[in-house]
C-alpha cells in the first residue's frame, strides 16, 4: 500500500468515527428523556422513535464496518504491517457481534412499540453498555490505524 493510500483510508475512518460519534451523542441525548407515560403526548411514539434511531445507527454501523473490513485494504496493511494482524483480526472481529446486539434491542423495543407496555428498564443499559463498548471500540481502531499510518509516513509514534 503506497503511504498516500493508507493515510487516505486513514482520513477516512477517523471522518467516519466522528460522524458515529455525533449520531451516538443524539442518540445519547434521545435517550436523556424518559419515556412520556402513557396518554402523555409522544408516549406511543416514543419507541418507533427510538427503533428509527437505532436502525440508522445500524445502517450506518454496517456501511463503516464493511468499508473497515474492506479486503483489499486490510490485505495491503497486513503486508505491510504483518505485526498488527492479531490487533486487526480483534477489533474487526467484534464488528458482527455489535450489530448482532444492536439488531435484538431493536427488536426488543418493537415490543413495546404499541404503547401499552411499560418501558423495560433494561433497554437502556443494555443500549448504553452498547454505545460504551462501540466508544471504546472505535478508540482502539483510532489508535491502531493511527499508528499504522505513522509508521507508514515515517512520523514519530
Ligand atoms: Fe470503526
Amino acid at each position: 500500500m503506497t503511504d498516500s493510500m493508507t493515510k487516505k483510508w486513514v482520513a477516512s475512518v477517523l471522518k467516519q468515527h466522528r460522524h458515529l460519534q455525533s449520531v451516538v451523542a443524539e442518540l445519547e441525548e434521545f435517550l436523556a428523556d424518559p419515556r412520556p407515560d402513557t396518554g402523555q403526548r409522544g408516549s406511543h411514539t416514543w419507541a418507533v422513535a427510538l427503533s428509527r434511531r437505532l436502525l440508522s445507527l445500524h445502517d450506518e454501523l454496517f456501511q463503516h464496518f464493511r468499508f473497515e473490513e474492506e479486503t483489499r485494504v486490510m490485505e495491503e496493511i497486513l503486508l505491510d504491517h504483518p505485526e498488527a494482524a492479531g490487533k486487526l483480526k480483534d477489533v474487526l472481529g467484534a464488528h458482527p457481534e455489535m450489530l448482532r446486539e444492536l439488531r435484538q434491542i431493536v427488536s426488543a423495543v418493537l415490543a413495546y412499540s404499541e404503547g401499552v407496555n411499560p418501558e423495560d428498564p433494561q433497554i437502556r443499559r443494555r443500549i448504553s453498555t452498547l454505545l460504551e463498548a462501540f466508544h471504546s471500540h472505535e478508540q482502539e481502531e483510532n489508535h491502531l490505524f493511527q499508528r499504522l499510518e505513522y509508521r507508514d509516513t515515517g512520523a514519530s509514534e
